[in-house]
């Protein structure tokens, strides 16, 4: 069955210039692409977005680096997406738990500057995907 993920190249990757590197890895595991957009990120969207994070430690410095700079936001759709494009992306430390070979074990260090975002289950697929492409 397909479902639909939301994905994030985020301003560390769209400065890097890994914007074509992280699509290639989407489009050569088969996955599709349903919309992609290069967009300035503003504090609300942001907040929304980031809210199951409100209150941690982190979440005031994560606001300031996702609305830093451009983020390049996609909807992924193929079998098993949400856990394919994760598995593409590699753990959320770049360092102790993205493997090599996975996007943030090939070009990440730091756990903030982890360079994309993948939603983690198919509620927060929809939430996602209904906050960036509400017309999709
Ligand atoms: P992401 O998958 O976008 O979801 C939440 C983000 O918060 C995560 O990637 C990291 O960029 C960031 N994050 C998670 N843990 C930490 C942390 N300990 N310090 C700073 N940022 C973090």
């Amino acid at each position: 069955m397909s479902e639909r993920t939301l994905v994030l190249v985020k301003p560390d990757g769209v400065e890097r210039g890994l914007v074509g590197e992280v699509i290639g890895r989407i489009e050569r595991k088969g996955l599709k692409l349903v919309a992609l957009e290069l967009r300035e990120v503003g504090e609300e969207l942001a907040k929304q977005h980031y809210a199951e994070h409100d209150g941690k430690p982190f979440f005031g410095s994560l606001l300031e680096f996702i609305t830093s700079g451009k983020v390049l936001a996609a909807v992924v759709e193929g079998p098993r997406a949400i856990s394919a494009f994760r598995q593409l992306a590699g753990g959320t430390d770049p360092v102790d738990k993205a493997a090599p070979g996975s996007i943030r074990g090939d070009f990440g260090l730091e756990v903030q500057f982890n360079l994309v975002h993948g939603s983690d289950s198919p509620e927060s697929a929809e939430r996602e995907i209904k906050l960036w492409f509400p017309e999709v």
